[in-house]
């Protein structure tokens, strides 16, 4: 047990002592649950982002959350630089999470927060695919085959049991291949796919996500003929790849937070706008509104990842560092 000292000092944890806690994917979905049924139920703090755009395409976003449940309180520092892979070898997001106390609002721990990123988003992905995806889906496809494409591919097997392949595509195949050369022992009975495009991609997949880049202007490469009847989409990079078409025809249209989309808006996101909205996916997740209905509804749902997530994850990580001592106690 190793605390520091109210007010006079914080625990520092590095991306590997966050690492190292080892939460495993039941605890991240759990903790992700709870901190969208909270959400959903509005027993939480969560103005949207504000943030600074230093260069076209890119975002710094201060991203504070309150869950009370969860006595959880923090801000995330996030940001997403999508050329950073190309120019300087670095992934495109990165982060730093501040806890703080609620009781006497001092931080009380400073975490890299690029792990809690990768783990919480394809959570939400797999908690809103129980809700929202057809149970047969045996086939999902992923674009993008970065960090969100890895950690999809290690979460969604958990949420759908009748699930026999996931097809990858990425712009730059060495990438998708390293993928499945590194994740395809871990999940066994799967099958991971390389496809050379879009359109094998999406044509024969009942679940697709997207996770490639943020684009204020989108590049809608994914044609609204390719999408399956029934089908289950899952962008995590906004509306860069897909056509206003297919989102303005989803029988259910979901996002994570309306606020945020809003808030984005204002910045030259989403050009299009949003269609009639079904739900925020924590209403869904809390039980309050109805998820999927029938077989053929297309179903969409846009997250742009919560506050909420991270600090809920966040503090858990914190009670455990605590708990074994482990990360560096700072003077404040
Ligand atoms: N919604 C959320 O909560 C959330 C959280 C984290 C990241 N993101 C977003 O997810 C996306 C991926 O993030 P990441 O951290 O995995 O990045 P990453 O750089 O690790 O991976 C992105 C991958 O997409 C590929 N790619 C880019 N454009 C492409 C295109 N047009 N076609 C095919 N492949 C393409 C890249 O080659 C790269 O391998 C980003 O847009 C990021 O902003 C969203």
């Amino acid at each position: 047990m190793k605390e520091p000292e109210r007010g006079k000092e914080i625990l520092y944890l590095t991306r590997q002592e966050v690492i190292d806690i080892g939460l495993t994917k039941k605890d991240i979905l759990e903790l992700v649950r709870a901190a969208l049924t909270e959400h959903g139920n509005k027993r939480c703090e969560m103005p949207a982002k504000i943030g600074i755009h230093p260069l076209r395409d890119t975002l710094m976003h201060a991203m504070p959350a309150w869950v009370p449940a969860r006595h959880a309180c923090g801000i995330k520092w996030a940001e997403c630089f999508p050329d950073n892979y190309e120019k300087y070898g670095l992934p495109q997001t990165s982060g730093l999470m501040v806890l703080n106390s609620p009781e006497t609002g001092w931080p009380i721990c400073i975490l890299d927060a690029i792990w809690v990123t990768a783990k919480r988003t394809p959570a939400v992905t797999a908690l809103a695919c129980e809700s929202l995806a057809r149970k047969d889906t045996a086939v999902v496809g992923i674009a993008g085959a970065g960090v969100q494409g890895r950690e999809h591919v290690l979460v969604l097997p958990e949420v759908l049991p009748k699930l026999k392949k996931i097809k990858l595509y990425d712009k730059f195949p060495e990438v998708t291949r390293k993928l499945i050369a590194d994740l395809q022992p871990e999940v066994s009975s799967v099958e991971l796919v390389e496809v050379r495009g879009f359109e094998e991609l999406v044509r024969g997949s009942l679940v697709v996500v997207t996770g490639t880049a943020i684009l204020m202007t989108p590049d809608p490469q994914i044609r609204d003929e390719w999408v399956e009847p029934g089908a289950f989409l899952a962008p995590v990079d906004f509306d860069s790849l897909w056509e206003w078409a297919t989102f303005s025809r989803a029988d259910k249209f979901l996002v994570d937070s309306l606020d945020e989309m809003k808030y984005f808006m204002t910045v030259g996101y989403l050009p299009h706008g949003l269609p009639p909205l079904h739900a925020e996916i924590g209403e869904v997740v809390a039980g309050l509104k109805p998820g999927r209905e029938r077989d053929d509804e297309l179903i969409i749902d846009m997250n742009i990842g919560m506050g909420v997530e991270d600090v809920v994850v966040g503090r858990e990580i914190y009670r455990r560092a605590v708990e074994r001592g482990a990360g560096t106690i700072l003077p404040l």
